[in-house]
């Protein structure tokens, strides 16, 4: 009996490497977001993990996509899968970007430099936030991937004229203006916790962090968390409002930077100031994808900043084929908010996007494995995305079409 238990039990050896044990344990997004939860600060985790007021807007993004299906083509030989695709221009390995986002060091001290360096070795672009940890420079010493730089609209036209300049020299290749952000959405989570946003981290973070100590010896014994792009180009202008050395300085400088008076005039001005391609983030409308198209910005992403800003903004998904419609072909049509499997890629651009963002995915990766915990979520997207492609009967990012939507 013994021999024949033996012959069917393989004991499976066990991983040491806590990191390593905690992503095999990992099998969808879902699943990271847990393992994050566990880790992080309950402030921390709700400053990622959290949207605005009744959190409706970042629900609908996320049913909707579920509430839409392929309809799959079999028998059609599906050997060879490939899901690269261009993206301003440029082949991607697939249609994916990492969305901007402020703060990242707070999730994990590798921020920025894990974050880049894992999309780099996936062949997606990387998108960094002006509202970063790590700076421009540092950036570019660790990724020679494809590397955009988001801008907000601020006050400070000399602010934003010497970052543009700063990631024009260190070779990123395209800008993403956020324009969604005219004041500041109400994140009821952070209002709970007395997490100012931009965050400041209280003796509160602390004493709940005595429930995380791993979180709080890596964020005590790394370089201090400042708004490292802000600073740098601070320094450079001589200004008095970054001198890098107090995050909480820093942060209350940039909350007074955001201009509700921003207009289209101002997007002229960023254009005009970088001179290279342009995505116009925050784009919720068909309307206002109509202005953009027709002034000539190269793409468009369909984003309510993940449910962060207005709470009762449309489902992006629901976006994506009326604004395919009015201007796909004239600009790049990109979505995020909601994004995350393959097959909500895949979803996406059978609507007619060319590409998906996504944010908080890549942060929860980050916070539960730094690099390897990227890793990990860019692996499960690409998977995810050709495994889609090759339950559906495509083979090739072109094939993908309205005939793979039900209703369409
Ligand atoms: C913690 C966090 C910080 C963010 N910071 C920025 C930012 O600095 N600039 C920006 O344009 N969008 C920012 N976003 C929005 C993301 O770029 C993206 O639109 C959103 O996360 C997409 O939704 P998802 O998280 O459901 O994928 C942030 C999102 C999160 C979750």
């Amino acid at each position: 009996m013994l021999e024949s238990l033996r012959s069917v039990v393989r004991l499976k050896s066990f991983e040491t490497d806590a990191v390593a044990r905690r992503l095999g344990s990992a099998a969808n997004v879902d699943d990271l977001r847990r393992i994050a939860k566990r880790k992080l600060p309950a402030g921390v985790f709700d400053y990622i993990d959290g949207g605005a007021e009744d959190e409706m807007a970042m629900a609908r993004n996320a049913s909707r996509f579920a509430d839409r299906t392929l309809v799959p083509r079999v028998l059609r030989n599906v050997g060879e899968v490939d899901a690269s695709c261009k993206i301003l221009g440029r082949r991607h390995k697939m249609p994916l970007i990492l969305a901007p986002t402020g703060f990242p060091r707070i999730a994990h001290p590798d921020g920025e430099l894990a974050t880049a360096g894992s999309a780099a070795d996936h062949g997606v672009p990387f998108t960094l936030s002006t509202m970063g940890t790590r700076s421009i420079e540092e950036v570019a010493d660790v990724s020679a991937g494809s590397k955009w730089f988001q801008v907000y609209v601020w006050r400070d036209k000399a602010l934003v004229k010497d970052m543009l300049d700063r990631a024009r020299e260190s070779g990123f290749e395209a800008i993403c203006i956020t324009i969604d952000t005219a004041v500041l959405g109400r994140r009821e989570r952070d209002v709970r916790r007395g997490m100012a946003m931009p965050p400041k981290l209280g003796l509160d973070t602390f004493v709940e962090g005595a429930l995380r100590p791993g979180w709080v010896w890596e964020f005590l014994r790394n370089d201090p968390i400042i708004f490292s792009n802000v600073a740098v180009s601070g320094k450079r202008l001589g200004g008095n409002f970054a001198d890098g050395t107090s995050a909480v300085s820093l942060a209350e400088f940039t909350v007074e930077q955001f201009d509700p008076g921003l207009s289209w005039d101002d997007v002229e001005w960023i254009r005009s100031q970088w001179g290279g391609p342009v995505v116009l983030k925050g784009v919720q409308s068909v309307a206002d994808a109509k202005i953009a198209a027709d002034s000539g910005i190269e793409a468009v992403a369909l984003s309510n900043h993940g449910g962060r800003q207005l709470d009762s903004s449309p489902a992006i998904i629901d976006l994506v084929s009326p604004v395919a419609d009015a201007v796909g072909g004239q600009t790049e049509i990109y979505c995020d908010g909601g994004v995350r499997r393959g097959s909500d890629v895949v979803k996406a651009l059978a609507l007619g996007a060319n590409a998906c963002m996504m944010g908080r995915p890549h942060l929860y990766g980050l916070a539960v494995g730094g690099k390897a915990g990227v890793d990990h979520v860019l692996d499960f997207f690409q998977s995810g995305i050709e495994r889609t492609m090759a339950l559906s009967g495509v083979t090739s990012i072109s094939e993908i079409d309205r005939n793979l939507i039900e209703g369409f």
